[in-house]
């Protein structure tokens, strides 16, 4: 098992962690979904697919995974429980080429994931995300922004606004022209806006996260 595995097992351990209703992205990336006309939805690092869920609700047809397979356990067992048929899911790897060789979706929708890597690896996973989304498909995603004032700036800075504040978990913090960046030449941004999202977990402590939303469309 990866010690990327481990770690978010570990996470899992407790649960639903961050409890069952959608993010505020998700409920964003929705609205453009709809909009342009998106069919089948993936969902890469899904977790224990508190967004997943609700894209199936919307009548999306989902397919999501996850790198740790106690979040998929959790996301399979409440589908199952609520008798969703609609989404599928899967563990694995993000940057594993062999996964969804032959697939390509209309959506993509990325929670918190794009900012728990380096540089290269963000590259990488942009790369991946590019070879899964159809022409004129629509990439949404969440990344934490360097306006997040209660995490910014903990920790060693180990690339710039990239800091080491839990052992082996860097956290990338975005500015605007780094998203611009990210997504030249092959998309056209739809929307790139602030948001405030509040992660409440089991202790009972809660935080306000400071986070992008982008909505973007994939030019071929
Ligand atoms: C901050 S959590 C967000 C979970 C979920 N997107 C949400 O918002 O509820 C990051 C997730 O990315 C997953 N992850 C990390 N590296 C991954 C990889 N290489 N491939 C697939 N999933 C990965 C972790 O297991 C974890 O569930």
């Amino acid at each position: 098992m990866s010690s990327r595995t481990a770690y978010w097992n570990s996470r899992y351990q407790r649960g639903r962690i961050w409890g069952d209703d959608p993010c505020r992205s998700a409920l964003l990336a929705n609205d453009y979904f709809k909009r342009y006309h998106v069919r089948n939805v993936l969902v890469p690092g899904c977790g224990y697919g508190r967004n997943s869920f609700y894209f199936a609700l919307q009548g999306f047809d989902v397919t999501a995974f996850d790198i740790s397979d106690m979040a998929i356990n959790q996301a399979v067992e409440y589908a199952n429980s609520q008798s969703v048929k609609n989404i599928h899911y899967e563990v694995g790897d993000i940057f594993d080429q062999r996964f969804f060789q032959e697939k390509k979706f209309d959506g993509v929708y990325l929670s918190n994931v794009i900012h728990l890597f380096l540089k290269t690896e963000r590259q990488n996973l942009m790369d991946r995300i590019s070879s899964l989304l159809k022409p004129k498909g629509v990439f949404a995603f969440s990344c934490i922004s360097i306006y997040d004032s209660n995490n910014y700036g903990i920790g060693n800075e180990i690339e710039p606004n990239t800091f080491i504040k839990h052992e082996g978990k860097p956290l990338h913090f975005f500015d605007e022209q780094e998203i611009k960046t990210l997504l030249q030449p092959h998309y056209r941004i739809l929307d790139q806006r602030l948001h405030v999202q509040t992660e409440s977990d089991p202790n009972g402590d809660s935080e306000d996260l400071q986070l992008w939303f982008v909505a973007a469309e994939k030019l071929w």
